[in-house]
């Protein structure tokens, strides 16, 4: 068997055949590959959360979530469309709106995958009308904040927490526009949590929510990762593992 798929497992990615191992997504299989494809809520070695709608991709004339659209040999998927570069600028807007992201501001700026998706499709503006939820943060905690307004609930944190660290500190609540981020806390706060400052959960906040106090701007916004290059670069082996 040729590692990783066996030979001839091949689906067209924009014309271009890419390789893949039996079970693995459109996703999986393109990043690997080093082909960039937008999203949020998918990182690698974790299940699709098929939440955030970043990852949209063609399979023939079908618009799907390439997270959860498993590799099929021959399937014939695009992702370079104007059509489908306009339905993700508006997923993305709409991710922006119903949260509070005052870019200059955050600590997370130029390490924000929001943002970098924002920046990548020439996103200007917010184009809908803002929200502006009103959610208290959390700042029990003697090393970490929490700040839900930024939170697009994508589940990372959440997962992250069960598969890595072995815990539950996270978890979605509500429906719909209710949806809200959980700390699985007798009291509810952070601080009477089970979380460490070095969890997987802390770390794989693809926005400004979970942040480390006392590390504000210690790395000067200019210098930052997509500050230094565009999210589509860094679709390569190993460079997204959580
Ligand atoms: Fe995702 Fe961050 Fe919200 Fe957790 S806190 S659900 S990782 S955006
Ligand atoms: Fe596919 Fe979020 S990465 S829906």
């Amino acid at each position: 068997m040729d590692s990783p798929g066996h030979r001839g497992d091949t689906f067209r990615l924009d014309g271009e055949e890419v390789p893949f191992a039996p079970g693995e997504t459109v996703l999986e299989a393109a990043t690997r590959a080093g082909r960039h494809v937008p999203h949020l809520c998918w990182a690698p070695g974790f299940a699709p959360h098929g939440s955030c709608r970043v990852c949209l991709v063609k399979v023939g004339t079908r618009t799907v979530a390439a997270c959860s659209t498993r590799a099929a040999p021959g399937l014939d998927v695009t992702l370079a469309d104007e059509a489908l570069t306009a339905q993700r600028k508006s997923v993305l807007q709409m991710l922006f709106v119903e949260g509070n992201h005052f870019c200059p501001s955050c600590e997370k700026s130029g390490h924000c995958r929001l943002q970098a998706s924002a920046y990548a499709d020439g996103i200007e503006g917010p184009h809908f009308e803002e929200f502006y939820p009103d959610r208290p943060l959390d700042a029990s905690h003697p090393d970490l904040l929490l700040d839900f307004n930024r939170c697009i609930l994508c589940g990372l944190c959440v997962r992250a927490s069960r598969q890595i660290d072995g815990k539950a500190v996270f978890a979605l609540g509500g429906h719909g526009i209710g949806s809200h981020l959980v700390v699985n806390s007798t009291t509810g706060r952070l601080a009477d949590s089970d979380v460490h400052p070095d969890d997987a959960a802390v770390g794989i906040c693809p926005v400004g929510v979970i942040l480390k106090k006392r590390q504000g701007f210690a790395v000067p916004i200019g210098q930052r990762r997509y500050d230094l290059a565009p999210i589509s670069a860094e679709a390569r082996p190993d460079e997204d593992a959580p």
